[in-house]
C-alpha cells in the first residue's frame, strides 16, 4: 500500500470560498426543465406546477445560484415568448426540440424563491444583440413606469426581479453555437452590451464567455482578445470543460481534476496577462459555469431525432467512477476559490445531472448527488494551502498524484478535508500533518466508494451508491492517519 502525505495548518491560505461556488445549471433542454422541475400534472407539483420533490432534492444538494436559460438554447430564443398570458411555441434549432414556452422568466423566477437560489441569467448575444438584451433588463429589473417594467406588472410581478448576475452569451467561439462570432466580433459586441446595461445599472455583475473548452484550437488567444476589448466592463471571465473516459481510458478519466485546475490556471494567467498589458487596476475572476462528467460521444451518435417536446436528451447515468471524478472537479474548483468566484455544474436535473426524475414518477439521486451536496454542505469557509506530497502514476494527461485533495476551514473552526484516491486497484494511506489544529479529533469520516465502481443508483434502487461512514481514521501525536480505498471520495471532518 502506498502513502501520501500533507500538512494542514490555517496560517496558510487560498481564500474564502464564494457560495457561488456551488451553483447549478437549468437550461430549456430535454427534460430539465419540462418533466424535470416543472410538471403541472405530476402528483408532487404545486399549483405552481413546480415539482415539489425535485425542490427538495434541489436544497438538499446545496445549490447556490442557478443560471438560466441555456446553453446553447440561449443563442435562438426569445425571452419575449415565455412571459404574459399568450405563449409561443418555437423550434429550437440548437437541441431540436420544440420549446413550447409554457416555462419562461416568471416562471424560472418564482422557481429561484422555491428554491432559495439565486438567478444568473444569460442574453441572446447569438441570433440577437445589444437592444433586445437591453429590453430583457428593463422587464426584468427596472421598478415601474415603462412600457417593459409596466408589461412585467401587467403580466403579475409588482416587484422587480432584480437579477445581480448576468452573462454575455454562451459560447461563443463554438461552430455549433447559433450566430458564433470571431473573438473580434464577439468581443466588440460584449464591451458594447456590457457598458449598454451598465447605463441602465452600473452595479450588474457581469461574465464573458470564454472559450467553450480547453481543446478549443483558439483557447487562450480567444481569452486575450475577448479581454483586449471587454477587460474593464465585465467582472468575470466564463469556463467550461466536460470530462468522460476516451477509449475506455479510465485511468485518464479519473485526472480530470488536474486538467480542470490546468484550464483555470491558464484563463487565470490569461486575464492577468491582459490586465498587465492596459495597465488595469481590477482583476477579472473566472466563473466556471459549466462543468460536469458528460458521456459525450454518445450523445452525438443519438442526434438528429424528429422534431420532439422534452425529448430524453443527455440523460447520462452516473456510477462510483462518476461521482469520484465530480468530486475530485469539486477539489480543484475549492483548490482555486481566490479566483474561481462563481461555478455551475451543468445540469441540474436530467440532463447530465445530479437528480432525475420520471414522468409522473419518482425523483432520485444519482451517485454524483452525494460529492456535491457534501461539498456544499462543508466546503463552506476558507480554503487551506495544501500541498499533498503523493505517489504518482502515468496516464495521458501525464503524471498524475493519486491524491487529489483540499482542505476547507467553516465558521466555527471545523476543517474539513475532501479527498479522492484515484488508484483502481490500490488503497492509499494518508498522514496529514494536524499539529496546528492544536487538539482537534476526527469527527466524522465517510467514504463513497464500492467493490464494484461501475454501481449506479436507479429509480427503484436509489440509495445503491451513497457516502458511507469509514471507521480508523484519528489523529495521533499530530497526525491524522486514514485509509483511502481505490476510486473513492472520502470526506474528513476534524474539530473538538
Ligand atoms: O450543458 C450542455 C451544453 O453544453 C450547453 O448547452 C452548452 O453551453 C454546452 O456546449
Amino acid at each position: 500500500m502506498s502513502e501520501a502525505t500533507l500538512t494542514i495548518d490555517p496560517a496558510f491560505t487560498v481564500g474564502d470560498v464564494d457560495p457561488r461556488l456551488f451553483g447549478s445549471f437549468v437550461e430549456h433542454l430535454g427534460r430539465c426543465v419540462y418533466t424535470g422541475i416543472y410538471e403541472p400534472d405530476h402528483p408532487a407539483a404545486g399549483a405552481d406546477g413546480f415539482r415539489r420533490d425535485v425542490l427538495a432534492l434541489v436544497r438538499e444538494l446545496g445549490v447556490t445560484t442557478v443560471r438560466y436559460p441555456g446553453g446553447n438554447f440561449v443563442s435562438g430564443h426569445r425571452w419575449e415568448d415565455g412571459v404574459g398570458p399568450e405563449r409561443r411555441a418555437r423550434l429550437d434549432p440548437a437541441w431540436r426540440s420544440i420549446e413550447p414556452n409554457t416555462f419562461g422568466l416568471g416562471e424560472f423566477m418564482a422557481w429561484t424563491r422555491a428554491a432559495g437560489v439565486a438567478p444568473m441569467m444569460a442574453v441572446n448575444l447569438g441570433t440577437r444583440g445589444l437592444r433586445e438584451a437591453l429590453d430583457l433588463l428593463e422587464y426584468a429589473n427596472h421598478p415601474s413606469g415603462t412600457a417593459l417594467s409596466d408589461l412585467r406588472r401587467a403580466h403579475g410581478a409588482a416587484e422587480p426581479y432584480d437579477i445581480r448576475l448576468w452573462c454575455l452569451g454562451n459560447e461563443m467561439d463554438g461552430p455549433w453555437q447559433l450566430g458564433e462570432r470571431t473573438a473580434e466580433e464577439y468581443g466588440r459586441l460584449a464591451v458594447r452590451t456590457a457598458r449598454a446595461m451598465r447605463m441602465i445599472d452600473p452595479d450588474l455583475e457581469l461574465v464573458a464567455c470564454g472559450s467553450s473548452g480547453a481543446a478549443m484550437p483558439t483557447f487562450g488567444a480567444w481569452e486575450a482578445t475577448v479581454l483586449s476589448h471587454a477587460y474593464e466592463e465585465v467582472d468575470h471571465l466564463s469556463l467550461h470543460a466536460y470530462y468522460e473516459p476516451l477509449d475506455g481510458d479510465v485511468a485518464s478519466f479519473l485526472a480530470s481534476g488536474a486538467l480542470m485546475e490546468s484550464q483555470i490556471e491558464d484563463a487565470a494567467a490569461t486575464c492577468d496577462h491582459v490586465r498587465a498589458l492596459t495597465r488595469s487596476k481590477k482583476r477579472v475572476n473566472l466563473s466556471f459555469d459549466e462543468w460536469n462528467v458528460w458521456y459525450m460521444t454518445r450523445s452525438r451518435a443519438a442526434a438528429q431525432e424528429p422534431w420532439r417536446h422534452a425529448p430524453r436528451l443527455l440523460e447520462d447515468h452516473y456510477d462510483v467512477t462518476d461521482a469520484v471524478v465530480v468530486g475530485s472537479l469539486l477539489i480543484a474548483l475549492l483548490r482555486h476559490a481566490d479566483r474561481v468566484r462563481m461555478a455551475c455544474q451543468a445540469q441540474l436535473v436530467n440532463v447530465i445531472a445530479p437528480i432525475r426524475t420520471e414522468p409522473g414518477g419518482p425523483a432520485w439521486r444519482q451517485t454524483t448527488f452525494h460529492p456535491f451536496a457534501q461539498a456544499s454542505r462543508h466546503g463552506r469557509g476558507r480554503v487551506l494551502r495544501v500541498e499533498p506530497r503523493s505517489p504518482v502514476y502515468e496516464c495521458a494527461a501525464g503524471e498524475v498524484p493519486l491524491l487529489h485533495a483540499t482542505a476547507v476551514q467553516g465558521r466555527d473552526g471545523t476543517v474539513t478535508l475532501f479527498a479522492v484516491n484515484r488508484s483502481r486497484d490500490e488503497p492509499l494511506d494518508l498522514a496529514a500533518g494536524v499539529r496546528a489544529l492544536g487538539d482537534a479529533r476526527v469527527l466524522e469520516h465517510t467514504v463513497l466508494a464500492d467493490a464494484d465502481p461501475a454501481a449506479r443508483n436507479t429509480a427503484a434502487d436509489p440509495a445503491r451508491v451513497r457516502p458511507r461512514p469509514a471507521h480508523g481514521a484519528a489523529v495521533d501525536a499530530g497526525t491524522l492517519r486514514a485509509t483511502l480505498p481505490p476510486v473513492s471520495w472520502n470526506v474528513i471532518r476534524l474539530g473538538r
